[in-house]
């Protein structure tokens, strides 16, 4: 998708869409549109239910007195509270109303009616927003039909001041980069993506400035990394841990952590999951994938802060060299843990990177992503990311971070009465705690690896990674939730 800034013009394009406010607030081009057609406009809208609120639209087609195919009136709700995420929401939606119209070339007329923006930064979210919505993961279907792909290649935003709004863009497009990537990682499939072959995509953030280490299976084993390796001893595919460096920020500053589950498939091991649905468990790598999205946003921007991205890599498969329930596993850490079921190996594997990068980074703050849990969907369902955190001041800032962008999270509690449920018979701990409370009792999990005053919060993302529901800037599929999160937290808490 070719995405364009225009300063006001006559537009040649097949559709130009323009912005209509809440109760039918024309917009001014809206307005001469309306005066062009001889008050086609108005009639159209007399005619119809359309009444200027966010995701309505209004088709005129080839409309007497302009020379374009397609006008299209786009409900952008009250003006005065139209934010970076109306405007991402509202060309975003926008261009998924005229991605299979036929229309080859979109122009979409960002005013602000009087809203907080400057139009410049409207103009630029409209853009972000564009990028974000226009996202497709065909690159297996060999067989598409030319009407089956979407037919827009094209979108100008119309703004007075374009090159401002081009400036602001910059950096919203390092994002939607690093959105796209984490998306990418999460629709590939598991025989293509695997440890290794997400470790390769890892060293590509190099090209960005980013130093990236890559720990294969020997190193990790003199690390001892050793619950970590014990979920991929069943699998041909070797286990890797990959560690992104980005240091933005002032020499003597303490890095943030950011911590990924990258579990390439998760069949559950020898404690096998049923057949149905196992395929979502490509997916299970949604937190790595969170993580290395938000270092290629982070690095693409130039952020000025220190950023540690880490990453463990496994496949989590039954064979005759798996682990079993009932194995005891030292961790990095020194503590001993017992392995009551194989499908819980997702904590297994953040438990050692949580050691390593306190051990080695010291970091003023800690956040791991990770596909944690069923029973997190079943509490949250999938509007909001779990979170759990040991400090009010890192929840608030992830909370508020994921308020700004739309990826909204919901904090959890964490307790002594539940960390009980984790207590073994042979071992330090065992890796479930039971049914109730499962997500909790993860979390309880984790702090036991987290050193008393580092601040650590703990997304269970299960619910979010992967989506069946189309959203304005998320379409169905792998959606890169976490990466503009994190992004976002890194801006608010971590720069300057
Ligand atoms: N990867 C799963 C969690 C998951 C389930 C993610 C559904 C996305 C959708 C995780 O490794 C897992 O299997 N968790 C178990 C834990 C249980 C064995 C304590 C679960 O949630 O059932
Ligand atoms: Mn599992
Ligand atoms: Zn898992």
């Amino acid at each position: 998708m070719k995405i364009a800034f225009l300063d006001p013009a006559d537009a040649s394009t097949d559709a130009l869409v323009v912005a209509v406010g809440a109760e039918n607030a024309l917009s001014p081009a809206a307005e001469a549109a309306d005066k062009a057609t001889g008050g086609a406009v108005s009639r159209a809208i007399a005619a119809s239910r359309f009444t200027g609120k966010p995701r309505q639209f209004l088709d005129l087609l080839a409309p007497n007195g302009l020379s374009i195919g397609r006008l299209v009136l786009a409900g952008l709700g009250k003006p005065a509270e139209a934010n970076a995420k109306a405007w991402q929401d509202w060309a975003g939606a926008a261009y998924s109303h005229l991605a299979s119209s036929g229309a080859a070339s979109v122009t979409l007329q960002v005013e602000t009616m009087g809203g907080p923006l400057p139009e410049s930064d409207a103009a630029a979210n409209a853009a972000f927003g564009v990028g974000l919505a226009c996202y497709r993961f065909d690159r297996y279907r060999t067989t598409e039909k030319p009407d089956q792909k979407p037919s827009v290649t094209e979108a100008t935003i119309m703004v007075a001041g374009a090159k401002a709004a081009e400036e602001a863009h910059t950096p919203l497009a390092e994002i939607a980069a690093g959105v796209t990537l984490a998306r990418n990682l999460v629709c590939e499939p598991a025989n293509v993506l695997y440890p290794e072959t997400l470790a390769e995509h890892c060293a590509t953030l190099s090209a960005q400035g980013v130093d990236v280490e890559i720990m294969d299976e020997a190193r990790l084993e003199a690390i001892g990394m050793r619950t970590l390796l014990a979920v991929g001893m069943g699998s041909a595919r070797d286990s890797r841990v990959v560690v992104m460096r980005w240091m933005g920020g002032p020499d003597d500053q303490a890095p943030v952590a950011l911590v990924g589950k990258g579990v390439t498939f998760d069949t559950g091991g020898i404690s096998i999951k049923p057949a149905g649905g196992m395929e979502d468990m490509k997916w299970d790598m949604g937190g790595s994938a969170a993580v290395i999205g938000a270092m290629r946003a982070i690095s693409g921007r130039k952020a000025k802060a220190n950023v540690i991205g880490i990453v463990g890599l496994v496949e989590n498969m039954p064979s005759d060299r798996a682990q079993r329930p009932g194995d005891v596993v030292t961790s990095l850490s020194g503590q001993t843990v017992e392995v009551i079921n194989t499908d819980a190996e997702g904590r297994l594997v953040l438990c050692d990177l949580l050691t390593y990068v306190q051990q080695t980074y010291k970091p003023k703050a800690i956040v791991d992503l990770a596909t944690l849990t069923g029973a997190i969907i079943v509490g949250l369902g999938h509007h909001n990311g779990g979170l759990f955190a040991n400090d009010d001041a890192l929840a608030d800032g992830l909370t508020s971070a994921g308020k700004s962008v739309g990826e909204h999270l919901w904090r959890m509690p964490l307790g002594e009465e539940y960390d009980k449920a984790l207590k073994s018979h042979i071992a330090d701990m065992k890796n479930v705690g039971g049914r109730d409370g499962g997500s909790i009792t993860a979390a309880q999990f984790l702090k036991r690896f987290v050193e008393d005053g580092t601040p650590w919060a703990h997304l269970d993302i299960a619910g979010m990674a992967w989506s069946s529901e189309a959203k304005p800037t998320v379409p169905k599929g792998g959606t890169g939730y976490g990466v503009r999160l994190l992004d976002q937290l890194v801006a608010d808490q971590f720069e300057g």
